[in-house]
């Protein structure tokens, strides 16, 4: 349902300082916001041609641009220019910087705790307006390293955990995300605004969360890099969960230096008190991401293709045999870069994966048991809900949450259920996920092929990685060629209800690599390896009329007054 008049929330108006009028060097022209990178944020600062100041406003008139026809954004935050400020002046007038990320402007999905202006809602009404005790631990981390929470991103209401009658990145706060590849794309979900937003430049990075796919399926189909990280290496503290047995939360960028700078940042630390999976942390010293990006990366790699979690060829759609297609014609690229490919290195328990493995249970008991907890901590509770039954009540009788159009039938079975995370049941499936999604598949090819990794193309790679928290990267591989026929998107029902288009012309598909748990260093060096070869990103733009068009010399020549409306606010 389109919103109908819009309220403008927020104002900003700009008054120049002497901070946002650099000197602009001769012959060194701004960067495109469209594919700008941290490393081009790095030289621009220090050679004085722009501000944080200068990209925060750009992002926010970018924002307001688009934001009607796609909703990717459901907040800005209202400080995010003293804060750039505050960051503009710690770097010039005192000469220091807090490293890579120091004045970068950063989005984050909508169930990421922020304790400032900004409301944390997974897009849901039932947390409009509670106050999270701090700060998440990935947030404050971010904050520690210099980055500006610009805003909160769109997202598929509750992660799209609540039913099967709905469609990705719609929330009730939020509205409808949408990709800016075709018209009406899918833009995939969960995290779909954070991945619509990275792909159109209207942040310089973004942050998504992933319990059964929520980063790399919407990276896959926006033309952006996602990385899933291992569970634990990023804190869940003040996330709104689903499951604390399979959340991760990770970045979500247009290349993969700028997602590796990301990680670096987010990451731990090693027992976060918040989040005891940080436990599992190697080292509380995280790797220095970014300095795996290498051209050579790729050399001596042992990476194994497992076939057989494609699907068999009987059963492929079109879309099926377009992304084999382009992964069979990178194969040579691969191996010219140094890589040692061992085809058929597959999951050695497939049958077992594909027929035992319980998704649905986990997050049925884990949000039961991980949302009471989660409400529990907050400092302020407007409505009073306290756990999924008052939730489930809430939703159903609240009108903007869209109930019965979209369902919650995914709270209902779980209610249903007697079982609890103490239940041997749960404990049983929880610990055989786990075999499912390592020994069985992952664990078992890498250990029989002794292989450094996996790759294979991102529609296929998104579980089992999640049952026993492996590490996926996804990064751009081709785009859906012109003949090929419009799909929509199901969501449970009929499709044209929702009028959302998942596979078309021009639609972008990614290739992943899936490491060992905590290899995150060794994908991201596989991943900009074939990245910086490919450069499939700039092969095909989002469609024109979704290109924002405000760039750095806009927004720091004119005053810009950027009204940013709040798409879900219909009366
Ligand atoms: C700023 O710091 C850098 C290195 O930390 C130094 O090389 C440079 O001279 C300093 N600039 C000023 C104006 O103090
Ligand atoms: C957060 O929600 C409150 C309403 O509860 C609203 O007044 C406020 O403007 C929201 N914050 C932002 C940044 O939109
Ligand atoms: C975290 O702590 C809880 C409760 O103390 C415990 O049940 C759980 O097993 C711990 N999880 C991990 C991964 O250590
Ligand atoms: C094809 O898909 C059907 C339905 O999902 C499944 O039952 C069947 O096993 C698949 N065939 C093969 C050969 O994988
Ligand atoms: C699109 O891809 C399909 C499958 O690989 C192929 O049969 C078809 O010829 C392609 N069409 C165009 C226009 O390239
Ligand atoms: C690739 O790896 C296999 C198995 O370890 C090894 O036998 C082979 O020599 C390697 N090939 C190259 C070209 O390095
Ligand atoms: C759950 O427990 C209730 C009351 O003890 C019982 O009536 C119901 O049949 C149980 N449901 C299941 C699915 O076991
Ligand atoms: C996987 O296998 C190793 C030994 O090969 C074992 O130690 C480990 O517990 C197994 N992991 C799971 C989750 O089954």
């Amino acid at each position: 349902m389109a919103p109908l008049l819009a309220t403008l929330i927020s104002f900003f108006l700009i008054t120049a300082t002497a901070i946002s009028s650099p000197t602009q060097f001769p012959f060194q022209p701004l960067p495109d916001l469209f594919d700008l990178t941290v490393d081009d944020i790095i030289t621009g600062f220090s050679n004085q041609q722009f501000t944080s100041v200068d990209l925060v406003r750009a992002y926010i008139a970018r924002t307001a641009e688009v934001q009607q026809a796609l909703h990717p954004i459901i907040e800005i935050n209202p400080d995010a220019l003293s804060i750039a400020q505050a960051l503009d002046d710690e770097r010039l007038l005192h000469n220091t910087t807090r490293g890579p990320l120091h004045g970068v402007p950063v989005l984050l999905k909508d169930n990421i705790g922020t304790a400032d202006q900004l409301n944390t809602t997974a897009g849901s009404y039932a947390l409009h307006g509670s106050i999270v005790p701090h700060d998440s631990t990935v947030a404050a981390n971010l904050r520690t390293a210099g980055a500006v929470i610009l805003g909160k991103a769109g997202l598929s209401e509750w992660a799209f955990w609540r039913g099967t009658r709905n469609s990705n990145g719609w929330s009730a706060r939020g509205g409808q995300v949408k990709g800016a590849y075709y018209e009406d794309q899918d833009p995939s979900g969960s995290s779909g605004g954070s991945a619509v937003a990275a792909s159109l430049g209207l942040a310089a990075l973004t942050v998504g969360t992933d319990t059964g796919g929520s980063i790399i399926a919407p990276s896959n189909k926006n033309g952006v890099v996602g990385i899933r990280p291992s569970t634990g290496l990023t804190s869940r503290s003040v996330v709104v969960p689903i499951t604390v047995v399979q959340d991760s939360v990770g970045p979500i960028t247009r290349t993969v230096k700028d997602a590796a700078y990301l990680l670096g940042a987010m990451a731990g630390p090693k027992g976060d008190p918040g989040d005891n999976y940080t436990d599992a942390i190697p080292s509380p010293e995280i790797p220095n991401y970014a300095s795996h990006c290498t051209l050579t990366g790729l050399q001596n790699a042992k990476l194994g293709i497992p076939r057989n979690i494609f699907p068999a060829p009987i059963n492929r759609t079109e879309a099926d045999v377009q992304q084999i297609a382009a992964f069979e014609a990178i194969l040579p690229l691969l191996t010219s870069l140094g890589a040692n490919l061992t085809d058929h290195a597959n999951y050695p328990d497939i049958h077992a994966y594909n027929t035992e493995a319980q998704f649905n249970l986990a997050l049925d008991i884990g949000f039961k048991h991980d949302f009471p907890a989660y409400m529990s901590q907050l400092a302020f509770n407007p409505t009073g809900i306290q756990n999924l039954a008052d939730l489930l009540a809430w939703t159903q009788d609240f009108q903007a949450e869209q109930y019965p159009l979209r369902s919650t039938d995914f709270w209902e079975a779980s209610l249903a259920s007697n079982l609890t995370t103490s239940s041997p049941e749960y404990l049983a499936a929880i610990s055989h996920n786990a075999y499912l999604g390592s020994n069985a598949t992952i664990q078992g090819a890498l250990d029989l092929h002794r292989l450094d990794a996996l790759v294979l193309p991102t529609a296929y790679s998104v579980r089992p990685a999640v049952y026993a928290g492996y590490p996926v990267i996804a990064v751009p591989l081709g785009y859906f060629n012109a003949s090929t026929k419009v799909v929509q998107a199901g969501g449970g029902g009929d499709p044209s209800v929702w009028g959302l288009n998942t596979v078309a012309p021009g639609i972008p598909y990614g290739l992943s690599f899936i490491g060992p748990r905590f290899g995150e260093a060794r994908i991201i060096q596989y991943a900009y390896a074939f990245e910086q070869a490919t450069q499939f990103r700039y092969q095909k733009l989002p469609l024109a009329k979704f290109m924002p068009k405000t760039q750095l010399h806009t927004s720091m020549e004119a005053d810009v007054v950027c009204p940013l409306e709040a798409p879900g606010l219909a009366e």
